[in-house]
């Protein structure tokens, strides 16, 4: 399909994710502008979505055919610390970016998450699962992802988990990093849900533009694992001995390190809504496979 003629806003375009999707949208001939609070790689303009005349402002000005809001603040921590700032940001930034994109006639997919789930469930969840979030990160995106299907019921939003890849903080480089530092590490083994690569799921938020989808969706790498299984398959998937990493309970853990905001226990998705569109994503091991050899390159200094 010849995407030259649609412009594509994504919010959040300097963060984890975003850096993947503005790179996904070019691969497949879309304009693409970056909207970030921050200057840096992939932020044309620079606006902070809680500022509501700000965001209306540069989408009316951007006048995009689809806005891919990412933008979301993800320290899960930070938002129980101060959950004004977690209210502004995932709950209202999302409202002011959906009502900007609703006056430009622009469809809208917000990114959602997994932790909008309390966990307490034995099987993965599907997009019609009532959300019980327990903790005020997954209070403020349900609030987010229930303002924009307000604003317009033909509006997505996209569910993922686990998200990792590229230069930032994220769970394999953590694993990697403290094996190469310290050689061995102990991770919990009663927190399961599904590690998505980032590039994984830009491609296929992507693929999603096309169908112009209403509703909720959930999108991750396929299948599902506890930490300790992930953590063991990275430290394989970067050559080393799996025997390194020791599991340990989430109880255990807190008791050493407390830390302010629940996770949940399995907050796994199933991704019922995006397979009958036709978009999949690959198997989480696989993907593990194919991006943690160029992150141990990349820590061992050698790209
Ligand atoms: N990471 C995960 O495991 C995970 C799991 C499930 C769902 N998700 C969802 O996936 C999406 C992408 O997450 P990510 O991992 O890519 O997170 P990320 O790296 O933290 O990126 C979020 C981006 O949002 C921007 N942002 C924060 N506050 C903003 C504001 N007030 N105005 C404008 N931009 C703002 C940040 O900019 P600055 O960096 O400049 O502040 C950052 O570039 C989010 O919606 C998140 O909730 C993530």
């Amino acid at each position: 399909m010849d995407h030259a003629a649609e412009t594509i806003l994504v919010t959040g375009s300097g963060g984890q994710l975003g850096r993947y999707l503005v790179a996904a949208c070019r691969e497949r001939g879309f304009r693409v502008i970056g909207l970030g609070a921050n200057p840096g790689p992939g932020v044309d303009i620079q606006v902070d979505i809680g500022d509501a005349q700000a965001v209306t402002a540069s989408i009316a000005d951007v006048r995009p055919d689809v806005v891919i809001h990412g933008a979301a603040y993800t320290d899960v921590d930070g938002c129980e610390r101060d959950p004004d700032k977690a209210d502004r940001v995932n709950h209202l930034g999302a409202a002011n970016v959906a009502r900007a994109a609703r006056s430009v006639g622009a469809h809208l997919i917000a990114v959602g998450t997994d932790f909008v789930f309390s966990g307490k469930r034995a099987e993965p969840y599907s997009e019609r699962a009532t959300p019980d979030p327990v903790s005020v990160y997954g209070s403020s995106k349900l609030a987010g992802e229930r303002a924009v299907l307000d604003t317009d019921p033909s509006f997505a939003v996209a569910r993922t988990a686990w998200v990792y890849g590229g230069a930032g903080k994220h769970f394999p480089r953590t694993v990697l990093t403290m094996i190469r530092d310290r050689g061995a590490m102990t991770v919990v083994d009663d927190e399961v849900s599904n590690p998505t690569f980032a590039g994984d799921l830009a491609d296929s938020l992507v693929a999603l533009v096309d169908k112009r989808p209403a509703g909720i969706f959930h999108l991750t790498n396929e299948g599902w694992v506890n930490r300790f299984g992930l953590a063991r398959a990275v430290v394989e998937a970067a050559g080393g001995d799996p025997g390194v990493i020791q599991p340990t309970s989430t109880e255990a853990f807190l008791s050493r390190y407390p830390l302010p905001a629940k996770r949940p226990a399995n907050s796994s998705l199933a991704n019922n809504r995006a397979r009958e569109l036709g978009v999949t994503l690959p198997a989480w091991r696989d993907a593990v496979d194919r991006y943690v050899p160029t992150l141990a390159r990349e820590l061992n200094g050698q790209e």
